[in-house]
This record gives structure tokens, C-alpha cells and sequence, in this order.
């Protein structure tokens, strides 16, 4: 694949000129492809909208554009976009439009059904993205040849039609948008990871694992309930040493890369050992759960039990479905242990829960900040979003005649 010119290419996107692309066969340029498809209307007029997406990239050889069809826009009021969108927020539309576009060619046939690939997209900027290359999206082919594309907070959009390719690249058509990945503490909720993020408040350790490119391994909230005390009793610094030995920082490792009897040195100074048995996956003696959550800043998988930097070589009996504890004095609590510690950012209980004193606290959690801050479903949104990108064109059009060369010829 040859490099492209993005300015020719945003040119002939926006239809401003006709260089000679179309004598190239039966390959036609990106705008006459996205303006012969009558289920792009909605994706076709935010590009023209927005086109400083196209044009202020460097000269990648190809791109994939995943490109939400018109179903997939009507479904924005029920998902975290709506805000976004219905305040037509530049900002955040420029960017969740930079995460469907991947970096290089990528056609369907190049997937080995179930088996993910984390693909490199164009969401670089540090506001949106702490992942070194670009934040990536998963794709997997699942059974039944169905292909979805994983994004933040669990999202996934189903592949509805493939490969249709284009001079610089290829558009693969989804039926949701993409969510870019959140922050972790804004992605812990829609998971029930709460008593782990609570205990990050707890142990001072959230800036720590807000860094660029980590991989976190986050016990379920069953996890710190098994044992209570052993860890609610511990001082500040003491569950802080615990914490960093769920964390490997400076590197994003993807499940494919956890391999039978890696080694991965973690913040704590410890190794955790991954080791594989029959279907199962553990680290250490804890059973690996769920993968693969995309974060700002890396990924986070999720385990069974917590880990303890004190006895790490802790490993698994395969043979039984719930592992022991490696903690001395662990014992049963009914309520989720670091919750109160936990920052309220929307209807907060009148008692104050600044702080981080590391008691067992009571399941009084406070409503989703993530879900709050990102949605609030408007059966207006969409139709105000829409409307509003007629009136885009006049101001595309400004951007391009500023950028100067083959625009001018508007
Ligand atoms: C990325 O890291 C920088 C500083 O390390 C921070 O200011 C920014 O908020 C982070 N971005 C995200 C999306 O977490
Ligand atoms: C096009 O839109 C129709 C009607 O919503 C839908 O049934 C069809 O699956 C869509 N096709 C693609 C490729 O998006
Ligand atoms: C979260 O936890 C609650 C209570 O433990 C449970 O009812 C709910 O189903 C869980 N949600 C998810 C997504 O696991
Ligand atoms: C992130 O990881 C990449 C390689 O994976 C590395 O080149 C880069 O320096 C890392 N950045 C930070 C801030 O750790
Ligand atoms: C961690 O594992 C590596 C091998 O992968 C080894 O060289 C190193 O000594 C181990 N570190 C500790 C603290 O055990
Ligand atoms: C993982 O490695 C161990 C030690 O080499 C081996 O005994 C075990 O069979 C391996 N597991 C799988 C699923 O291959
Ligand atoms: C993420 O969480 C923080 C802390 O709870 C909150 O202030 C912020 O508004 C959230 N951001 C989003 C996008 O949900």
C-alpha cells in the first residue's frame, strides 16, 4: 500500500476537486465511496463537518475507517455519546471520530476467528488517550463469522459490511459507534469494580495508575469482600504496596500476550506469574476473569483474589472452582470494603466521604459518576445533533480555504 496524501485525500473526501483517481480502475476515491452509500449520510456529512480529522494526519500508508452506518447514530441518545453529541461538543466528536480510524489497511480476511488483535487507531491526543502508538480497539472474529469491534467500557460494534476499499485505504461499515476508553476510575463502575477503586482512593494510589501504558489485574469486588479485615486493617501504605503489585507499568500487555508461565514485573517489585490450565487462565493463584478492558491509559483484566507481594509464588489448584486466600486473617464482609472512599460526584449522601482512612465501610455507594457524566438520555439528542450538521458545511469550508492549496479551488 502507498502512502496517500491526506490534503488530495480530504480534497476528493469533500469533493472540492477531481484529480484524476477515478481513471484508477475500479478503486474509487473515499468521498465518492461514502457518497454512494446511502446507509453513510450521517458518518459522510460529520467528516465533511470535521474534516481536520483527515487532514491534520500525518501520511500513514492506508487506513481503516470503521464507519458507524446511519442505524448506528439513531443510537446514540442510549449510549455514553449522547452528551457529546446533543451539545455538539467539537472536542469530544473530533476525537471519538479519530478512534475509528485505524492505522494501515485492514481487511476481514486478514482476522484468525477468536483470536483479538488491538489495533492501533489515530486517538493519540494525551487528553483522550495515554496508550504510546494510539488507543487501540479490539477486534475479534467471533462464531458464526460475526466480527465486532470492542471499545471502552466493554462497548461493541458488530461488523455489517466489509472491505469496501478506497484509493487510501478501506472503510469496514459497524452498526454502533465506538467508545473511546475512559479513564480507569470512570470505567471501574461499569464493571463492579468498585471496592477496587475505592481502595486506590484508599492506598493514595490512583495518580499511580493513571500513568501512560499500564496493565492493571483489578480483584472483583467479591474479592475484597473474602477478605475484609486483612485488608481494611492495613494502613494506607501498606494496601498501597499491595495495590502495585496489580500493576505492570510502562507496558500494555493484551491477553494474547499472556502466555503460559510469563513472568511480569509489577510496580511492587514482585513478579506475578500467568500459567494456563485446560480452559482456565490464572495469575498467580487467581483466576483470571474477564479481559481486556480497554482504559485510557492501557488495559485492565480482571481477577478472582487478590494478589499479595508477600507470597508471590501463590499458585493455583486447578482442580478447585474458588482458590484460597493468601492472606493471613481473612475473613468475610458482607458490605463492599473502600467504597466510602470513593469521591461522590453526584447525589451524595449528606455525611462526608473525603478520605482515606482504610476501614471496612457500608455499601452506601454512591450513584455511577462514570454513567452520570457521560449520559443523560435526551430523546432530543439525536434529531438536535443531526440538525445541526446541515449548518457544518459552512465552517468545514472555512477550515479548508484556510488550509489553503486545492481547497482554493472552491
Ligand atoms: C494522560 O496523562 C496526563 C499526564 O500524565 C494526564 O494529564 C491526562 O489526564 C491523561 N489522560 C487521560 C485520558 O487519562
Ligand atoms: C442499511 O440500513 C438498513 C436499514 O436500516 C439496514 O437494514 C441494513 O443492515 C444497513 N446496511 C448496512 C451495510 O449498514
Ligand atoms: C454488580 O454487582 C451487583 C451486586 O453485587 C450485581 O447485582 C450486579 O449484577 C453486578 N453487575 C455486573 C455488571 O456484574
Ligand atoms: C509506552 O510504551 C511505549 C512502547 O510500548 C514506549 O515506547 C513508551 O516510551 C511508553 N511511554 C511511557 C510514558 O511509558
Ligand atoms: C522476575 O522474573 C525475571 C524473569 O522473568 C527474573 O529475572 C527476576 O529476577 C524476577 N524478579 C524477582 C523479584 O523475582
Ligand atoms: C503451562 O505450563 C506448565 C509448566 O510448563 C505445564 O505443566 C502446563 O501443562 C501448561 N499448560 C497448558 C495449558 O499448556
Ligand atoms: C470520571 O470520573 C471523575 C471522578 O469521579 C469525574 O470527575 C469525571 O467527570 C468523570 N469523567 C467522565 C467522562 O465520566
Amino acid at each position: 500500500m502507498r502512502s496517500y496524501s491526506w490534503r488530495g485525500l480530504v480534497a476528493a473526501t469533500l469533493g472540492l476537486c477531481s484529480v484524476g483517481v477515478h481513471a484508477q480502475g475500479t478503486i474509487t476515491d473515499l468521498g465518492s465511496l461514502l457518497a454512494g452509500q446511502k446507509n453513510l449520510t450521517t458518518f459522510y456529512s460529520l467528516i465533511q463537518k470535521y474534516p481536520d480529522i483527515l487532514l491534520q494526519l500525518p501520511s500513514y500508508s492506508g487506513v481503516t475507517i470503521l464507519a458507524p452506518n446511519n442505524d448506528a447514530f439513531n443510537k446514540i441518545p442510549y449510549t455514553q455519546l449522547n452528551s457529546a453529541f446533543a451539545n455538539n461538543d467539537q472536542d469530544t466528536i473530533t476525537n471519538v471520530l479519530e478512534y475509528h480510524i485505524l492505522q494501515g489497511t485492514k481487511v476481514a480476511a486478514q482476522l484468525v476467528p477468536g483470536t483479538p488483535v488491538f489495533l492501533p487507531t489515530l486517538l493519540t491526543d494525551s487528553k483522550w488517550s495515554n496508550v504510546t502508538g494510539g488507543q487501540r480497539v479490539e477486534n475479534v472474529e467471533q462464531s458464526g463469522n460475526v466480527v465486532v469491534f470492542v471499545s471502552g467500557q466493554g462497548s461493541r460494534s458488530t461488523l455489517v459490511q466489509a472491505d469496501l476499499m478506497f484509493t487510501g485505504g478501506v472503510v469496514q461499515i459497524i452498526d454502533s459507534l465506538l467508545i473511546p476508553p475512559t479513564a480507569i476510575e470512570n470505567t471501574t463502575q461499569a464493571f463492579n469494580l468498585t471496592s477496587f477503586e475505592g481502595s486506590l482512593y484508599a492506598s493514595n494510589q490512583l495518580p499511580t495508575f493513571s500513568v501512560p501504558n499500564v496493565t492493571i489485574f483489578a480483584p472483583n469486588n467479591e474479592a475484597f469482600q473474602a477478605l475484609g479485615p486483612a485488608l481494611t486493617t492495613m494502613t494506607a501504605e501498606e494496601l498501597a504496596t499491595v495495590m502495585d503489585y496489580h500493576l505492570i507499568s510502562g507496558s500494555v500487555i493484551y491477553s494474547t500476550a499472556l502466555t503460559n508461565g510469563t513472568k511480569l514485573a509489577t510496580l511492587s517489585g514482585e513478579n506475578i506469574t500467568v500459567s494456563h490450565s485446560g480452559n482456565n487462565v490464572y495469575i498467580n493463584s487467581a483466576q483470571l476473569l474477564t479481559t481486556d478492558i480497554l482504559i485510557a491509559n492501557g488495559v485492565l483484566h480482571v481477577i478472582s483474589n487478590i494478589l499479595n507481594p508477600q507470597g508471590p509464588g501463590a499458585q493455583p489448584n486447578p482442580a478447585i472452582a474458588s482458590q484460597g486466600q493468601v492472606f493471613a486473617s481473612a475473613s468475610d464482609v458482607a458490605n463492599l470494603p473502600f467504597t466510602s472512599a470513593i469521591p461522590c460526584t453526584s447525589s451524595c449522601p449528606v455525611t462526608s466521604t473525603t478520605a482515606s482512612s482504610s476501614t471496612a465501610t457500608t455499601a452506601a455507594t454512591k450513584s455511577s459518576s462514570s454513567a452520570a457524566a457521560f449520559t443523560t438520555s435526551s430523546s432530543k439528542g439525536v434529531g438536535a445533533a443531526l440538525a445541526r450538521e446541515t449548518g457544518g458545511f459552512n465552517k468545514a469550508a472555512g477550515l479548508m480555504v484556510a488550509l489553503g492549496g486545492a481547497v482554493m479551488m472552491l
